[in-house]
């Protein structure tokens, strides 16, 4: 007998109803394979929204977290420990960038960047006590805080969370124009993801962050990128902004950053700007923590190699060639960059979460953003013909 129906049921139970997962249970994984409690094995092109970048315990990964946990786990920043150093030094070159400021999850980087852009702007910039202002896009998604989703465009993100935070406006996403004119004196920061994740890997218009970067700089304004989905490799470059020639003042890093093993996230940006926060403004018990730093200074060396952007450059070409040749076979837009993906299946064919389920029953895991919309985000070590598979497997489920 099965044993997924039970596990399902039993998942449920005692969980607030706040996901809705697909009915796959799963108990151990390797690289870019998962395996479920009964034993069937599936591809997994979602990998932790990207926190999976480098596949399921990746080897040097494991090993840098089991030698950590053996010696030291958690100090706090009330003492310094002896991974601190090498993370922020080596991540902020990655970056860069003279600082980084650790956190745990993407939500707290995002928060972190909002906090030190408004320091900033009265420190800094001199804007009037409590009249900063940010600018964010339509279509955005920065994470599930009271804050964050404030500024969200999605009601199910935002509906019955008010009060909301003020001191944000909205523009839509790739428009130059309205983004000059939403900006004004009093704006510290534009917030923007180079390229929008969960709105259905939505790429903007070339001319849009170079600019965004442009005005930035015209307006004295900081330009707050949040790589936490699209950074660290997935999108062919160590950054997305990188493939557009652009260069934030600021980089909110997250999930990939933890190498699929602990939450990791940071805020990296110059002294100039990271260096208005002062001991007691901001922080984290767990940010910056032993194990933490150990698992992603190890990150931060995988990248180093540039052998991750170069797989998913080279990989990325190869999944959106196949994708392509679906557009009219079921798929109406394919959008992306690297080994990222957004599709739209024609509605009138299957939701994205049918497509979901049917690719489940083929052993290939996705997951749907909105509507008829699923996105498709492989562990950037996954090879040329476990690509294919997954290209059949959604052609088959399109074919119906
Ligand atoms: C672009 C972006 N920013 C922020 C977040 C929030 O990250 P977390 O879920 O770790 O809080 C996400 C999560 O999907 C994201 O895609």
């Amino acid at each position: 007998m099965l044993r997924t129906p039970a596990a399902v049921q039993d998942a449920e139970r005692h969980t607030a109803h706040n996901y809705h997962p697909l009915p796959v249970v799963i108990s151990s994984a390797e690289g870019a394979w998962v395996t479920d409690v009964d034993g069937r094995r599936y591809l997994d092109c979602l990998a932790g929204y990207s926190a999976l970048n480098f596949g399921h315990r990746h080897p040097a990964l494991i090993a840098a977290a089991h030698a950590q946990l053996d010696r030291l786990t958690l100090t706090s920043r009330a003492f310094i420990h002896d991974q601190f150093a090498d993370f922020c030094r080596e991540l902020a070159a990655l970056c860069g960038k003279e600082l980084v400021l650790p956190m745990n999850t993407g939500a707290e980087a995002v928060e972190t960047g909002i906090k030190v852009a408004r320091k900033w702007g009265y420190q800094v910039k001199g804007v009037p006590a409590g009249q900063a202002n940010i600018v964010v896009a339509e279509g955005n998604f920065h994470g599930r805080t009271t804050t964050i989703v404030s500024f969200s465009t999605d009601e199910d993100a935002r509906a019955d969370f008010g009060p909301y935070t003020p001191g944000f406006r909205v523009v839509p996403y790739g428009d130059l124009a309205a983004l000059a004119e939403a900006v004004d004196e009093h704006t510290v920061a534009v917030l923007l993801e180079p390229i929008q994740g969960e709105q259905g890997v939505v790429v903007p218009p070339t001319d849009y962050l170079p600019g965004v970067r442009q005005l930035c700089t015209e307006r004295n304004v900081l330009f707050i990128a949040d790589e936490i989905q699209s950074g660290l490799g997935r999108t062919g470059a160590t950054f997305a902004c990188e493939q557009e020639g652009v260069v934030p003042d600021m980089y909110l890093l997250g999930k990939a950053l933890g190498g699929g093993i602990v939450p990791v996230s940071a805020v990296a940006a110059d002294a100039d700007v990271l260096g208005v926060l002062k001991p007691g403004q901001h922080g984290s018990t767990f940010g910056g923590n032993p194990l933490a730093c150990a698992v992603a200074t190890e990150v931060v060396r995988l990248l180093a190699t540039g052998e991750f952007q170069r797989r998913s450059a080279e990989l990325g070409e190869r999944l959106h060639a196949g994708l392509r040749a679906l557009i009219g076979k079921g798929l109406v837009a394919v959008r992306g960059r690297g080994l990222w993906a957004g599709l739209d299946i024609d509605p009138a064919l299957m939701t994205g979460r049918a497509a979901c389920e049917r690719l489940m029953e083929r052993g290939v895991l996705a997951k749907d953003t909105h509507g008829s919309t699923i996105r498709l985000a492989p562990p950037l070590t996954i090879t040329a013909e476990e690509i294919d598979h997954a290209v059949e497997q959604l052609a088959a489920v399109l074919a119906g």
